[in-house]
This record gives structure tokens, sequence and C-alpha cells, in this order.
């Protein structure tokens, strides 16, 4: 596209973020950003980012990009950005031919150790693949555009443009699954795990010793590499059927393996390390006690990080609240937990 074709333009959407129930861990050699293993995950609308991009033809050799969020300049956000869009260029080629003023914000407190790059980089790409115009807004080719640049920014983030949950990774159990881009997960979920909630308990609010970046990449040298990878397929095909049967307690088992999966990879590579801090293993403890006493319909999973999400069926949502508010929030710092429901995609605000 030249520069001559193209004019101001502004465009505003919100994408969710997602929480992972079989985990992406680890990339494949010889790609951009193409996952060791499949994943699944529930998109989480309550917790989101709003992302204003107002495109104008660039006026020198290079892009210039400008970045705010919540409404504060961080130029340091700025050399991650042109990296995307470098990387996003061979399909959107529109994508370096402007300057961009990209104004972000999330609706939940930034630092509240909540990984934001899947709405970030979810938002972002919506924004640039509507700028383009190519495709009409909305239209499944439109979002499989959008997920596989998204993608380039973040693994994660491709997971966030469906309804209800996505899969990333090509596996033989999910029609039309792909390591390009997500796809909406393609079968009915049973009602039985349709009206679930998330609690993120905030265990730890600070920066991540070790990144995600930099844990994927020590997956290239792990002795227990192909074995998980192995495991998240299983898991996944399982998962797929369990979510259709509504077979709750398998659900709750698999979703707290994988979470404890992810971790016991990051404590056993080389460098080792660990994530998880004492509260949450009291919290985790606490749940299982809970759970034990109760048989409410609850699970926990972890991200890459300290905070917990407790999974929950929302018919058992009181309880679940006052177990919270009487029992966990002692382990929560500054007694902060952020709560959504499993829900809709994204959303184009103007
Ligand atoms: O998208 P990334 O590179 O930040 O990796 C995310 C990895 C996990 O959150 C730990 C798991 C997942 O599948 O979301």
């Amino acid at each position: 596209m030249s520069q001559s074709n193209l004019e101001q333009k502004t465009v505003t959407y919100r994408c969710p973020s997602n929480i992972a129930l079989v985990k992406y861990w680890g990339k494949k050699e010889g790609g951009v950003q193409l996952p060791a293993n499949p994943s699944i995950s529930w998109t989480l609308n309550d917790l989101f980012a709003e992302t204003t991009v107002i495109a104008s033809p660039k006026k020198g050799e290079n892009s210039q990009i400008e970045f705010f969020l919540d409404g504060k300049s961080k130029p340091s956000f700025e050399p991650k950005i042109h990296t995307f869009l470098q990387r996003i260029s061979s399909i959107v080629p529109a994508a370096t031919q402007w300057d961009l003023r990209i104004e972000s914000s999330n609706n939940f407190p930034h630092g509240a150790g909540i990984a934001s790059s899947a709405a970030g980089f979810g938002a972002l790409a919506l924004c640039i693949v509507d700028l383009e115009g190519i495709l009409e807004t909305g239209t499944p080719e439109f979002y499989q555009k959008v997920s596989v640049c998204a993608r380039l920014g973040s693994g994660s983030a491709c997971r966030s443009m469906f309804e209800g949950a996505g899969v990333w990774g090509e596996i033989s159990s999910i029609p039309g699954s792909s390591d390009e881009y997500a796809v909406a997960f393609p079968f009915n979920l049973s009602e039985k795990l349709t009206h679930w909630k998330d609690a993120v308990l905030i265990v730890d609010d600070g920066e991540k010793t070790v990144s995600s970046t930099q844990g994927h990449d020590l997956l290239k040298s792990h002795a227990y590499a192909q074995a998980r990878f192995g495991q998240a397929h299983k898991n996944l095909t399982e998962l797929s059927q369990v979510l259709q049967e509504g077979n709750v307690s398998r659900f709750i088992e698999l979703v707290e393996s994988e979470a404890l999966q992810l971790h016991a990879m990051m404590m056993s590579s080389i460098p080792y390390y660990m994530l998880i801090r004492p509260n949450t293993l009291a919290i985790i403890e606490l749940i299982w006690k809970k759970r034990k006493e109760t048989n409410w319909e609850m699970a926990f999973t972890l991200d890459a990080g300290a905070n917990v999400h407790l999974l929950y069926n929302s018919k058992q949502e009181a309880d679940v609240m006052n177990f919270i508010n009487a029992e966990l929030l002692p382990y929560c710092k500054n007694q902060l937990y952020l709560c959504s429901a499993m829900g809709g995609g994204p959303t184009k605000i103007n």
C-alpha cells in the first residue's frame, strides 16, 4: 500500500484477557512464536485492555510510535511495539507505513501481577487489522488474521478472540486447529461447565524474576520437555471431551494438574526457578481442604506467576465469595482479588 493511500484514522477495541486450562509452555524451533504444544483457555471478559490507535501516514523513513498507558507516556514499551509491527508487516504491510499514537488502558490495576500482554497485544492487533481495512470487521477471516498477528506479539494473546474458549496449536482432536492462530472451541460446552467464574487472588504484584520469554526458552534444553508436550496433547484431547460431557470432577483434576505441571517445568529446568510463593501454596491447601469438606465445584489454576486463579461454578458464588473473604484474603497482597466470568470475545468501541 503506498503512503498516499493512507489517511489519518482512529479505531478503538476492547480485548479480553484469558486463562489457560491446558498451558502453552515452550515454542517450536524454526518458527516465530509457534507453540510446542496445543493449549486451551477460557476468555475472561471482565478483565480487558482497551486500546485506541490513531494512525497517520508516516512522515519520515521510519514509523514514529508513541505509546500511552493509562494516559501516561511509556517510551519503554515502544521497542516491543516496533518489533511487533515489524513481525506482522509480512501479513499487514500497512503496519509499518504509519506513525502511530497508541493509547491503552487495562480495567485491572497495572502492576497487579496479572499478565496484561494477552489483552494488550490482542487489542493492538484488532486495531491494526481493522485500520488496514481489507477484511470486514467481525468476520471469521478477520478474527483469524487478528489471531495470527496477536500471536506474534504474545503467544497467549491469539486465544483472546473468541467467546467462551479458544484453542491454539495443531491437534487432531480439534478440527481446524492450527499453530498459526487460535480457533474458537468447536464443540458445545456442557451446561455444567459454562457458567463458571474466575477470582484472581493477587499474591504478588511485583515484576516476575524470570519472564515468560525466558521460561519458554528453557524448554529447548529441558530434560522433560518431550514428555510434557505429549502430556499437554493428551490432556487437551481429554479436556475437550470433559468440557462437552460436563465431567466436573475430571475437569478439576486436569486443570489443577496442568497448573502444577507448568510450575514443575519451571522448577526442573536448568537454571531452575520458582514463581509460586508461600501464600500461593497456602491458598491451594485451603482450596483443597474446603473442597473436601463441601464438594463445591471449584479448581485452582496458575499462570506464570504467584497469583491463584480460583475457577468456580457461579451457582456457588455466594459461598465462594464468603470463603475468599473469610479465609483467603489474608494471603492476598493488599487484600486484592479480581473477578471475571468466562465470556465474550473482543468488542469494537468505535
Ligand atoms: O503468551 P506468553 O508468552 O506470555 O506465555 C504465556 C504462558 C502461560 O500463561 C503460562 C500459559 C498460557 O497458555 O497462557
